[in-house]
């Protein structure tokens, strides 16, 4: 019951996917502990039955009803678990109903919260760590995971920095000094359904993210090559501050991560 209850009060106040989790958790939990209750109400046996009379007689089922019916242990006279069961099914029934809410189209909406990141102009590359990162940190083939210098979106705002020969690169014309010696910056987070796209296969140029095999070209600004991706990975222009330091010369190139908002 108290479970139900959580879920539903969780759902109302948009607690997390885990707190809901954890609610329905405990829920069953406590379902399966009163199914497991109420099998030690029933009557011990070994039972035996003579195979004879397929038919009980009719004294043998007068009896029987009234052993169902004791208030001593008799199954239809033990009214806890069975109002127990009823009150926590009903509750639970409750709580799956709340969802309704999300189909309604009336339930909290992002706006352009998942539009908009940290990235802006002259905003300094870190590393995990907080710490600045000058281009020639990177060597030919590294890949460093960075962030803008303060995260609004924590882990959605993560870029993959690659260091890579600039001859190889066909980026679309206006993005021709969006990289620093080689070194291009993509959204680790994939445009399929967010999951991070860290496999890095470098010889053929390729970012692959683990979740259902979309491929993307480094090389052509990160275009889908292969998977249910239907988005290229948005890039972030890179350039230097007066002091060597790896900067972002302007917001990612489009909203990180999968697009099922509105994006007009
Ligand atoms: S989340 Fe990346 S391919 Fe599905």
């Amino acid at each position: 019951v108290l479970g139900g209850i959580a879920f539903g009060v969780g759902y109302v106040v948009d607690a997390s996917t885990q707190v809901l989790g954890i609610a329905l958790s405990v829920a069953f939990a406590g379902l399966t502990i009163g199914f497991a209750a109420w099998v030690a109400l029933l009557p011990e046996g070994p039972f035996v039955e003579e195979r004879e009379q397929m038919t009980s007689s009719a004294a043998d089922r007068a009896a029987l009803a009234d052993d169902l019916g004791q208030a001593d242990g008799g199954i239809v006279s033990a009214p806890l678990p069975r109002r127990m069961l009823t009150l926590a099914l009903t509750v639970l029934g409750l709580a799956a109903l709340l969802p309704v809410r999300s189909l309604l189209g009336t339930g909290l909406k992002p706006g352009r919260s998942q539009r908009e990141t940290n990235w802006a102009v002259d905003v300094p590359v870190v590393k995990e760590d907080g710490t600045f990162i000058r281009p020639d940190e990177l060597e030919l083939g590294a890949a460093v995971t960075v962030f803008p210098q303060d995260r609004k979106r924590g882990d959605d705002e993560a870029v993959l920095l690659l260091r890579v020969d600039p001859a190889h690169l066909q980026l679309p014309a206006q993005r021709a000094d969006w990289t620093v010696n080689g070194i291009i910056g993509y959204s680790k987070i994939c445009t399929h359904a967010g999951c991070p796209v860290g496999l890095y296969a470098q010889g053929a140029g390729e970012l692959l993210c683990p979740c259902h095999q979309s491929v993307f070209d480094i090389y052509r600004g990160a275009e889908p090559r292969y998977g249910p991706a239907a988005r290229p990975l948005p890039q972030l222009p890179l350039g230097t501050d007066d002091q060597g330091r790896l900067v972002a010369r302007g917001p990612l190139s489009g909203p990180p991560g999968p697009g099922w908002w509105r994006r007009s």
